[in-house]
This record gives structure tokens, sequence and C-alpha cells, in this order.
């Protein structure tokens, strides 16, 4: 099959070779936080100081990152691929972004900006952010972290589906494969008739629905991948 069409969907794993923090396994943020605590609209409601904190210290770890060769990789491919091609990100981190990478999406929320639950507006956002603080635009002291939390739609799903619909090749990068609606988006890249590849470290959840699954670092195996798809 000549592949015209992918979707590329990442997860906390290709971020882990620049040092950024993974949710689940060793040292997994998980492992240091309840998720019922930080990442649900009932903690903000409960508990607005230890969720914005969680988020802060998060926002602050970026700042000595770089995107690693996977986030290069990538972003190469988005530039030379001659046909559509969409990036989905489960990470709110900024680093395929500045990788060079065009042609993607978070559909978890972005850690570098503050949502108004006033206005909706969505402002770039880099340091501290208190509980309370106000928004630029309408000026009410209603900004939250731009994350979607567990219990909250995931960002843009319409454009993910339409995508994966219109997909020849699905391919998978750095996620266990527990959360969904992303976990779910192999089977339906399936039910589509295309090609799907994961590229991660270990097995994961959704490995056995993969037509093809290699087991490797993000930093070697997606720069190899891209390579074979762009035909060296
Ligand atoms: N290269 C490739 N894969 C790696 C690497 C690496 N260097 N290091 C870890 N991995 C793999 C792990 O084996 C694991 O399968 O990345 C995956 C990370 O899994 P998680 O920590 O569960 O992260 P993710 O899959 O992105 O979580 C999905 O869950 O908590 C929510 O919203 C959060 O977006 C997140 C979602």
């Amino acid at each position: 099959m000549t592949v015209r069409n992918i979707v590329i969907l990442t997860g906390a794993g290709i971020s882990a070779e620049s040092g950024v923090a993974t949710f689940r396994g060793p040292g997994g943020l998980w492992e240091g936080h309840r998720v019922e605590d930080v990442c649900t609209p009932e903690a903000l409601a409960r508990d607005p100081e230890t969720v914005h904190r969680f988020y802060d210290l998060r926002r602050e770890a970026l700042a000595g990152v770089e995107p690693n060769a996977a986030h290069h990789a990538l972003a190469r491919l988005d530039r030379e691929w001659p046909g559509e091609l969409l990036i989905v990100t489960q990470n709110v981190d900024d680093l395929h972004e500045r990788a060079g990478a065009a042609r993607m999406l978070h559909m978890h929320g972005e850690l570098l900006s503050a949502l108004c639950t006033g206005c909706g507006a969505r402002n770039e956002w880099r340091g501290p952010l208190p509980p309370g603080s106000e928004c630029p635009r309408c000026g009410a002291a209603a900004l939250r972290p731009d994350i979607v939390f567990f219990g909250e739609i995931p960002r843009k799903m319409e454009r993910i589906e339409a995508a994966l619909s219109g997909c020849d090749l699905f391919v998978s990068i750095g996620t266990s494969g527990a959360v969904y609606p992303a976990a779910g988006f192999v089977q339906l890249a399936r039910h589509y008739g295309a090609e799907t590849l994961e590229l991660n470290l270990e097995a994961s959840e959704g490995s056995l629905l993969f037509d093809d699954s290699r087991m490797g670092p993000a930093g070697t195996l997606v720069p190899a991948w891209v390579e074979e798809m762009l035909g060296g």
C-alpha cells in the first residue's frame, strides 16, 4: 500500500529522553500524586492551591528541557512528507513545537497556557499561576491551568476523528495506552483500514492491536522510522 496520509499519536514516552517525567512506571508523576488530588475538576474546586502548584512545578521543570531526536525527527517528517500528516499529542509540553512541528494538536491541553473560565480566552503563561490570577483579556480572577483533567472532554476530537478516518498509517509513540479516548485510536484506525505501528519502550496495553510493534527508546526508534518513511 502506498502510504499517503499519516496520523501520529504521541505520549509522555516521547519526551522522557528530554528529562520530562512520564505518568506511569518508575518515578512517574502518578507515583507521587493522586490523580484525584491534582487532575480533576473536583480537586480544582476543593483545593485550587494544590492543583495550581502541581502544574506550576511541571511548568517550571520545562524551563531547562530541550526537544530530543524523536521530536526533531517528527518535525522533519512534518516538513518533508508530501501527504497529509497530523501529530496528535497527549503531552502538555511544547517540545513538538520547539522542534518545529506545525501539523499538530494538543488533545490534553498545554502547560504553557492559562485558560480563563470567565471569557474562555487562552493566554500564554510561563510563570507561576496562583489561584485567582486575573485574565489579561477580561480581567476576571478566573484563570486555571489549560489542561484537560480526568472527566473533562479532550480537545479537537472532531479533527482527530476526521484524520483517523482518512489515514493509511497510524503510528503510536511513547504511550501506555492506559487512557481513553487516545487508547482507542488504534482500533478506530484499523476500522478504517489503516496500517498500525507502535514505537514504545515496552509493551503497552494496546500492543497486540498493532500490525507492527517495535520496542526501544523513542530517541532511537523514531529517527530510524522517519528515515525509512522518507527513503533515507
Ligand atoms: N521511549 C519510548 N517510550 C517510552 C520511553 C522512551 N524513552 N520512556 C517511557 N516510554 C513509554 C513507557 O513504556 C509507557 O508505555 O512511554 C509510556 C508512558 O506512559 P504514561 O506514563 O502512561 O504516559 P501516557 O501514555 O502519555 O499517559 C496518557 O494519561 O495521565 C494521563 O493525561 C495524562 O496524557 C496522559 C495520559
